[in-house]
């Protein structure tokens, strides 16, 4: 067994995890140093969405490995020119730089909105974001986010940002004044437990921004990639912000992150924005092959109907127990469990071979794989059902 081998004391100990050591992983399953099997319904946290060890993503690394794994991002190289052009071909931005993580992706949107204030609106640099948001874990990107354990944190924050509240326009516009130059938010907030801002908040956003000459920045970090049933959520608003960001899902498992942008927002001058790994072909290769596979109509098709299913299963274990609402949209999905039982519910679903994510006490998150099948949503939800009805016929007992 690994476990008695393996030193958990070597590394910092920056969150609590179970002793659970994985070996293995295929597909919407993982097996731990002692053979055991588990159903991943949280995927590397919305990252891995064709699933473990996908096929497609082994061959891109290992075929990209032996031709190139990088020639410094002070050269160009054909893995990062062809994810740039895919993107920019599949969205409504022009241009793209690379980074290794959402957080580092958020800090290039920021200084690009910083820059473009620079440049375009007598240095004005305030972003209004969102209470409740989530944008990494840098400084500014922690300082940018409205999650209340951060507001103690590293103090002093990196200053200019305000923060409005979501699906409430009049919040935003209260906030404007002669500083902002960017309004950034997650369009559903992933790490707040699913909440959705709504179509028409997310049109009313861009109209307002529109009016008062600010960048629009979409976090797409968790929503991107299909994970909502359209290559990238802001279709579903129909609607086009100037700057995106994207990470988790572009690399199906690897550190891939990107920072997209319009003609008119992408202003970075030479020495503005760079990074040793940024573009590096490895990643790009693989960035490639998972955006090939989940841009297919009939892979977003599908992941769209595979979230109904979930939603509509969610739904009726909901009714079954006497839960909340089931919220989100395509296959980032929550369920209010109106008690704070979710950590409760989680430790016991590891137990019983089942990934589960609480990001609240109150919900439980549901971020599989994309080509998740039906065979497994029913096992989910079978393994759930039966934690619940524990849980009902303990309290019953209590
Ligand atoms: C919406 C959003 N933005 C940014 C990030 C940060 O990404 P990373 O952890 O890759 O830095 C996350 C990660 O959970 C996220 O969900």
């Amino acid at each position: 067994m690994l476990n008695a081998i393996n030193p958990f004391d070597a590394l910092m100990d920056i969150t609590a995890r179970p002793q659970t050591v994985f070996v293995r992983g295929e597909g919407s399953y993982l097996w731990d140093d002692t053979g055991k099997r588990y159903l991943d319904f949280i995927q590397g946290w919305a990252v891995n969405c064709l699933g473990h060890s996908p096929l497609c993503i082994a061959d891109a690394l290992s075929a990209q490995a032996k031709r190139l794994i990088t020639p410094s991002p002070a050269y160009y190289n054909d893995a990062s020119l062809k994810l740039a052009k895919a993107l920019v071909d599949k969205s409504c931005f022009d241009q793209v730089f690379f980074a290794n993580s959402g957080a580092e992706a958020n800090e290039g949107a920021i200084k690009l909105a910083r820059k473009y204030g620079s440049l375009h609106k007598g240095g004005a640099y305030e972003i209004i974001t969102f209470e409740g948001g989530f944008h990494g874990r840098t400084l500014a990107t922690m300082s940018a986010s409205g999650k209340k354990a951060f507001e103690p944190l590293f103090e002093p924050k990196v200053p200019g940002f305000r923060k409005a509240r979501l699906n409430d326009l009049d919040s935003v516009k209260a906030l404007i004044n002669a500083n902002t130059i960017a309004v950034m938010l997650e369009p559903i907030q992933g790490e707040a437990g699913v909440w959705p801002a709504t179509d028409q908040f997310l049109q009313e956003l861009r109209a307002l921004t529109h009016e008062h000459g600010l960048l629009l920045i979409f976090d797409e970090i968790q929503t991107g990639m299909g994970r909502t049933g359209k290559l990238f959520h802001y279709e579903h608003a129909d609607i086009e912000p100037d700057i995106m960001t994207l990470g988790k899902g572009i690399g199906g498992g690897v550190p891939l992150a990107a920072l997209l942008a319009t003609d008119k927002a992408s202003c970075f001058a030479h020495g503005d924005q760079g990074g040793t790994f940024n573009g590096n072909p490895l990643m790009c290769a693989v960035g490639l092959a998972v955006l090939d596979e989940v841009s297919k109509p009939s892979f977003l098709k599908s992941a769209a109907d595979t979230g109904l299913l979930l939603e509509g299963e969610l739904q009726k274990l909901s009714a079954r127990h006497g839960l909340g609402d089931v919220r989100g949209r395509g296959l980032l999905l929550a369920l209010d469990l109106k008690l704070p039982i979710g950590a409760a519910i989680v430790a016991q679903a590891l137990e019983a071979g089942l990934l589960l994510n609480s990001p609240q006490p109150d919900a439980l998150r549901f971020m599989p794989a994309l080509n998740v099948t039906r065979e497994e949503i029913a096992e989910m939800i079978d393994g759930l059902d039966a934690i619940l009805t524990r849980a009902g016929a303990a309290r019953l007992v209590a």
